[in-house]
């Protein structure tokens, strides 16, 4: 390649400047010459896609740079690079597709579209010999993508637990350290911008088990359909959790799970009780974390800020410069080349044999606990653990009962629980929140 063409600029069509898109335009604007060494051109924003062309934008947006008109951006033939960081699946999708179909190199950070239609996406850009790269649409500024297609590209994992949601973290945390309730832990979550203004997203679960799909793509070569991954949130964890799962030398962490299990994938998001010598035991706050272990490579652990303009911008315009250079290098497409995915069956849920933390409010009288004990013993769930808080001091008083289990099958354990919901001592639904062994 001449010198002529290594110093002629790399022209970026920006979709979206919001939260990640102003810090992509203030990471480039910072670093610019140092990135263009690492590149071996400029990186020169020709478009930025808005909604509203009224709306203040960080001072690195010029304003002859901001755009309606998708058009304007496909249209610019000199447009090299596209980087979306506008979310959602619609209009996205088809920009995306538009994208590859002309050749562009593409960059997004959008989790629900990875997840939704990256496979597709892969094979378009496969196809068509052009880079699509998504490091941004799990963990922020982890670089677990990268680290997975290429430092792991001569092993093969065999299973991932991942805190993956910094919204669900934090309030966990607050939860078991400041005792604060769920309601008050996420208005403070909220408060704070960690939060979707609408935090469903968060909370039940669905970011997580969006950025788990993503992740299987890279750690188990897996097509899968996010609607058939288990997914729960934290909105049925008490405060009451926390102080029985200390109590039996755990603390409670939301967490994306991949297991291969032969041919087959267990992959579930929820809630779960952890050691507390794990080492995610004490990744808190909004620190999103991703502990892997590969068969020769054994554990890995990679922790840091999983959202934010920065920490975000600095996952994007690292794939910004691999995708870039490996354009100018004539070699595009390559990394995504090496994503091969096929369709993996999952394991049914009444399949896993996770051990169980299970709590029982009950009325306190003889014989419940027997009961609950009969229930379990019958469906061959065997109990390691059983404790009763205090007891009753009036008739109606309520008292939980908690146990942990060996390790069971979960359909045999949904089944003594309908058994025992049944009974007149119980006040409330049983809760079920699985243990992990990280
Ligand atoms: P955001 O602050 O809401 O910004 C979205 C931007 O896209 C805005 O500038 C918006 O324009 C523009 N936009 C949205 N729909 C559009 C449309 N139909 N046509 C034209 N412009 C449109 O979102 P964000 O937090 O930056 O997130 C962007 C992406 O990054 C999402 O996929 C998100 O999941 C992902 N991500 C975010 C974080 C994070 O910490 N925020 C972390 C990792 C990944 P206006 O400004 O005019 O409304
Ligand atoms: N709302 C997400 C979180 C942002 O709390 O982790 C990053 O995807």
């Amino acid at each position: 390649m001449s010198q002529e063409r290594q110093r002629s600029p790399v022209r970026i069509g920006l979709l979206g400047c919001g939260v990640v898109g102003g810090g992509v335009l203030r990471l480039l604007n910072e670093n610019r010459s140092y990135l263009e060494l690492r590149v071996g051109a400029p990186l020169e924003v020709r478009h930025v896609l808005v909604r509203d062309p009224k709306k203040p934008r960080v001072a690195e947006c010029r304003a002859e740079w901001v755009t309606t008109d998708p058009e304007v951006i496909f249209k610019d033939e000199q447009v090299d690079l596209v980087v979306e960081v506008m979310g959602g699946e619609t209009p996205a999708h088809s920009y995306l597709q538009r994208a590859i179909a002309a050749g562009k190199g593409v960059v997004s950070a959008n989790k629900l579209l990875i997840a939704k239609h990256g496979p597709e996406l892969v094979q378009s850009a496969i196809s068509r010999r052009v880079d699509l790269a998504f490091e941004a649409s799990v963990g922020g500024g982890i670089p677990i993508i990268r680290t997975l297609r290429e430092a792991l590209a001569s092993d093969s994992v065999s299973n991932v637990h991942a805190i993956l949601n910094g919204t669900c973290n934090y309030i966990l945390t607050r939860m078991r350290d400041a005792g604060l309730g769920f309601d008050q832990a996420l208005a403070e979550a909220q408060k704070l911008g960690y939060a979707e203004a609408d935090p469903t997203l968060d909370v039940d679960g669905h970011d997580a088990a969006q950025k788990l799909v993503v992740i299987s793509m890279l750690a188990f070569d897996a097509r899968i359909d996010p609607a058939a991954v288990h997914v729960e949130g934290i909105r049925t964890i008490d405060s009451i959790d926390f102080r029985f799962a200390e109590r039996f030398g755990f603390t409670v962490k939301h967490l994306g799970i991949g297991h291969e299990r032969g041919e087959k994938l267990e992959l579930r998001v929820h809630p779960a009780l952890i050691s507390k010598h794990s080492v995610l035991a004490n990744v808190d706050g909004v620190l999103n974390a991703v502990f892997l272990n590969g068969r020769a490579l054994g554990p890995c652990l990679l922790v840091g800020r999983g959202a934010g303009d920065m920490p975000t911008a600095v996952s994007v315009v690292a794939d910004l410069v691999d995708v870039a250079r490996s354009r100018l290098e004539g070699e595009p497409g390559l990394r995504t080349r090496s994503i091969q995915l096929s369709d993996r069956a999952l394991v049914p849920r009444d399949d896993w044999e996770p051990r169980y933390y299970l709590r029982f409010d009950v009325g306190d009288h003889p014989g419940v606990v027997g009961t609950i004990a009969s229930a379990l013993g019958g469906e061959g769930v065997s109990i390691e653990h059983m404790v009763q808080d205090g007891r009753a001091s009036t008739a109606g008083d309520v008292v939980p009962v908690c146990i942990v289990t060996h390790e069971s099958r979960e359909g045999s354990v949904r089944r003594a629980l309908e058994t025992i919901s049944r009974a007149p001592f119980m006040k409330s639904p049983p809760r079920l929140i699985r243990i992990e062994d990280v």
